[in-house]
């Protein structure tokens, strides 16, 4: 964790950091939404990768409220995330196996996501930054409905198998 001794500075490192994570979850998303094998679990994927440039978007407002240039600095959590979605696209022997295995990497990087907009949200609230709180539960509330989706998604082609 990067250090720093105000809670504006840990802020913007952690802007910092997820700025630079949704840049590689944008690149991920096509991936795997090709990969993807069920028509509602690519339009899925497709769906949340124009989401997330509206993220991206709302993440260079921010900055710019703060007077900062848009800078990402590398983000080891989602880049470990995203590199377990490339091996379940280089492993998986069926099509079941690659849907199962995508909605648990997306989930487990929605879940990171959802931890981080959340404290960045709190932070926003605590410095008094009203419009960036308001930017950051804009996002989160995206990641916590795509977080739904892919749930649903998974329940129903569980349903499937047992019908
Ligand atoms: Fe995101
Ligand atoms: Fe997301």
């Amino acid at each position: 964790m990067p250090s720093a001794s105000t809670l504006q500075e840990l802020f913007l490192s952690h802007l910092q950091d997820i700025y630079h994570g949704e840049k590689q979850i944008l690149k991920a998303l096509p991936k795997m939404a090709k990969s993807a094998t069920t028509p509602e679990l690519k339009l899925a994927f497709e769906k949340h990768h124009d989401q997330t440039e509206g993220q991206v978007e709302r993440l260079q407002r921010i900055f710019g409220l703060m007077n900062k240039s848009a800078r990402g600095k590398t983000c080891e959590a989602i880049e470990g995330l995203v590199e377990e979605g490339k091996e379940v696209m280089t492993e998986a022997q069926s099509g079941e196996v690659m849907d199962a295995g995508l909605i648990a990497a997306a989930q487990a990087v929605e879940h990171y996501e959802i931890a981080r907009y959340g404290t960045l949200r709190s932070w926003a609230e605590q410095l008094g930054m009203k419009e960036a709180a308001k930017l950051l539960g804009q996002t989160l509330s995206e990641e916590k409905q795509t977080d739904e989706l892919l749930n649903k998604i998974a329940m129903s082609s569980v349903n499937r198998k047992a019908a």
